[in-house]
Formats: C-alpha cells, structure tokens, sequence
C-alpha cells in the first residue's frame, strides 16, 4: 500500500521545470513535494522558491532549494500546495496547518496553482473540515460572535502545548463548522471578508487549475480544470 500524500506530492514535482519560480506550499503532502524537488536538483534542475510558511522556509533551506521573497519575485510559474478538502470545482478549504494567509497571497500571484492531495480530501460538498479563519487577536470576540451568529459552531485553534495557536502573522485561527456544509464558496468567502478583523480564510475558490490525486495503489490521477 502506497501513502497517497506522498504519491500525489512526488507526482506534482514532476510539473517543474528549470528556469521556474515556483510557490512552495505547507503541510505534509508538500513535505514529499519538497523531498522530490531536491532530488531532480541533484540531477540539474535549476528553479527558486517561494516559501508559503516558516516551517516550508526551513524545510526548504534544509534541502538547498534556493528561495526568494515577495520583494523580489513579482508573479510565480507554479505553486504546489495541499488541502484539507476540495471540491469538483477545484474549491478548497486550506488552512489545516494554519499557513492559510501566505498560501493565498502566494496563489494569488501564481500563473498555475496545483493542489495535491489524497483521495479522502476530495468532496461533493465543502465544510466536513472546519474552515480556518484567520483573524487579528483584538477582534478575536467580535468575531466569534459574528460567526456564532451566522450559525457556525466556532472553536479557537490551540496550538501542541494547549496555548492559542499563533499564525506564522501573530493572527489567531478560528475553526469554524457550518451545519450542512458549505453550499457556496464563493458567497462566503466574500462575506466573511467584509468582517473587519478577519485577515483572510480558508476558502480558495478558483484558485486551483490543476488537481493531483494521490491513491493508495500509486496511481497518481492528474485532473484539469475545465
Ligand atoms: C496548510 C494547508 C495545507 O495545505 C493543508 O492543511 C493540507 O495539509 P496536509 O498536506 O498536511 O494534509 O492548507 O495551511
């Protein structure tokens, strides 16, 4: 049996090539992305990364993979990133590993987003997983009331040694369940982000243009959007 994270996260590497500026995402599907890039290095492949958290950074300057920031890199070829779900529409929730708020900055600027992940993280409907909201510790209260009444069952994130979970930003993470799902994206997204205090959350609608997905007999299944 193969570990679809790793299957789907080698595979995506195979996108790059030399010359590429390219976004490197978080989490543990990207771990096996990064552990690929470094091996087609040894063998010549030439490319400069974009780091979308401080643990990717460190991950990545262990591996010798060159990287630049926002400064002076204007516009990314390519970022591979993961997801905590996503949907047929290539709509995401991100932010299982609290990196949300550069994942986006980082796709935002990106000529073709893949997303990698492992069969179980495709869905139907967004919203089994609890949407990350990011949101700046003074208004902390306000919106959590705010999503309270939206009828979201609202949990503070807290971080391995039971402290609030800090962002790579000094923002907090609230993780948020709609009863039902989430029927549209693209609708909740722009209402959360008219909340002052919110920085930026979870839903990556359209963002995505290619889908690799990993499964535990080895296939890779690579899907584009249409
Ligand atoms: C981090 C993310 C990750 O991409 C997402 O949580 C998936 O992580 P993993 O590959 O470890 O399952 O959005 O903010």
């Amino acid at each position: 049996m193969h570990n679809p994270k790793e299957v789907a996260g080698r595979r995506a590497a195979e996108f790059v090539e030399s010359g590429m500026r390219v976004g490197l995402g978080t989490g543990s599907t990207v771990h096996f992305t990064l552990l690929r890039l470094a091996e087609r290095m040894a063998e010549g492949l030439k490319i400069v990364g974009v780091p979308t958290s401080i643990d990717t950074q460190n991950k990545a300057r262990a591996l010798g993979i060159p990287l630049a920031d926002l400064e002076s890199v204007e516009a990314l070829d390519l970022t591979i990133d993961g997801a905590d779900e996503i949907d047929g529409r290539f709509d995401m929730i991100k932010g299982g590993g609290g990196a949300l708020l550069r994942e986006k900055v980082v796709a935002s600027i990106t000529r073709r987003q893949i997303a990698i992940v492992g069969a179980d993280k495709v869905v139907a409907r967004l919203g089994a997983f609890p949407l990350p909201v990011e949101v700046v510790p003074f208004a902390l209260a306000v919106i959590r009331r705010a999503l309270e009444r939206k009828g979201a069952g609202v949990v503070p994130r807290l971080g391995k040694d039971g402290n609030p979970y800090v962002t790579d930003n000094g923002n907090r993470i609230l993780d948020c369940r709609f009863p039902g799902g989430i029927g549209d994206p693209g609708a909740l997204e722009a209402e959360l982000d008219r909340l002052p205090g919110i920085v930026e959350t979870g839903l990556f609608v359209g963002l995505a243009h290619t889908l690799v997905i990993g499964h535990e007999d080895g296939r890779a299944e690579v899907r584009h959007r249409s």
